[in-house]
């Protein structure tokens, strides 16, 4: 019997558990395969005692519907930084990649599969650079993962913010405001741009394109006639002013996930009510129902195949390679190729010249 492991790194994100379905089911058609789970990413195998269990059809049956990941996940950490907190309360992070090794053969793992971002894929390259048999499969709502057209979880993202969206602009419909709703996007306003331009709002701030704030009043101004009018602005977490630093709330902290950004609503809302912006001003930050819940057919679909590809992989022996999508096809393309650069939205996209088609403000130009 061979055994693949499998598990979730980095942020959840609605579609992990249709890409674990799928794994199971299609290693199911071989016989001589078994299927394990680690739980929370590769700490299931540190732990002492380990904590991995067999994934067999019968435990992931119907799951592809359900959010989140019934194998856990985190993004702190991992076998290269794992952290160790010391007597004086402070974390040190040590190197445990070569124990983790270790105890795969022992369990006698022949392939991995790691489901995850960014972060996730980099800890991929590094652990076959060392020899592990790895697949890399690509995971983000932020759709920030070059090479791959779409990663699974960003669509039923894209839905949840433009339905917030609709909701924002009846509101400010009614009390002639401007609704200020912060999304998602560390790096790329994927997430903005997208919901900006199904929902209809009249500004999009997105990381890639710095906002000048005279332009964006200039902009809501003339949505306002004698008191009169509303705005909706959507706005990437990850959005910055041109002449200002992003704020960070845990920027020092050794074994800490993500480096938390804070507030761009908040200092958008500000910066408008400083510029005497006219309509009141509220914001709404969306976070993490963003992630949660039920993945839309796309992605279940997109995880799907996804899950089935990289078990083919396996069977391959195609080892160091990701799962990505280039419409219409699924292929594999070496991870150290995918973690060179991020996914942003380029300026030339055509995503970019809709949005300033149907006069959506960028926050560089009027
Ligand atoms: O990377 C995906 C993401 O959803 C980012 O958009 C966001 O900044 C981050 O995860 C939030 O991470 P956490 O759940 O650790 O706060």
């Amino acid at each position: 019997m061979k055994r693949a492991l499998i598990l979730t790194g980095g942020g959840d994100c609605p579609g992990l558990n249709a890409v674990i379905r799928a794994i199971v089911k299609r290693a199911a058609k071989e016989k001589n395969w078994e299927i394990v789970g680690s739980y929370q990413s590769f700490n299931g195998v540190l732990w002492e005692p380990v904590e991995i269990k067999i994934l067999t059809e019968e435990i992931v049956a119907g799951i592809h519907v359900r959010g989140g990941t019934i194998l856990g996940t985190t993004n702190v950490g991992g076998p290269f930084a794992w952290p160790v907190k010391e007597n004086d309360g402070t974390i040190k992070t040590v190197d445990r990649s070569d124990e983790l090794i270790r105890k795969l053969q022992l369990m006698g793992i022949d392939a991995v599969i790691n489901i995850g971002g960014d972060g996730s894929q980099r800890i991929s390259q590094a652990l076959f650079e060392k020899g592990l048999n790895i697949i890399g499969v690509p995971k983000t709502i932020d759709n920030d993962l070059s090479i791959t057209d779409f990663t699974f979880g960003f669509q039923t993202a894209v839905q949840a913010a433009t339905e917030a969206v609709d909701k924002l602009v009846t509101t400010a419909e009614s009390h002639n405001r401007v609704l200020i709703l912060e999304v998602m996007g560390r790096y790329a306003g994927w997430i903005a741009l997208h919901s900006a331009i199904a929902g209809g709002a009249e500004v999009c701030l997105i990381p890639e394109i710095p906002y000048n704030i005279d332009i964006i009043t200039k902009r809501v101004q003339r949505r306002f006639h004698r008191g009169k009018g509303f705005a909706i602005i959507v706005v990437a977490e990850g959005a910055v002013d041109k002449n200002r630093d992003r704020l960070l709330a845990n920027k020092d902290e050794k074994g800490e996930g993500n480096i938390s950004l804070m507030g761009a609503a908040m200092i958008l809302k500000q910066q408008l009510k400083c510029s005497e912006c006219e309509g009141e001003i509220r914001e709404t930050v969306l976070g993490h129902l963003q992630r949660g819940g039920v993945p839309i057919a796309y992605d279940r679909i997109l995880a799907t195949q996804f899950g089935v590809k990289a078990f083919e992989l396996v069977l391959e022996g195609k080892f160091g390679e990701m799962v990505a999508y280039q419409h219409p096809d699924v292929i594999s393309v070496p991870i150290k190729k995918v973690i060179k650069k991020y996914n942003y939205v380029s300026l030339n996209d055509n995503l970019i010249k809709t949005a300033r088609g149907i006069g959506i403000c960028l926050g560089d130009q009027d």
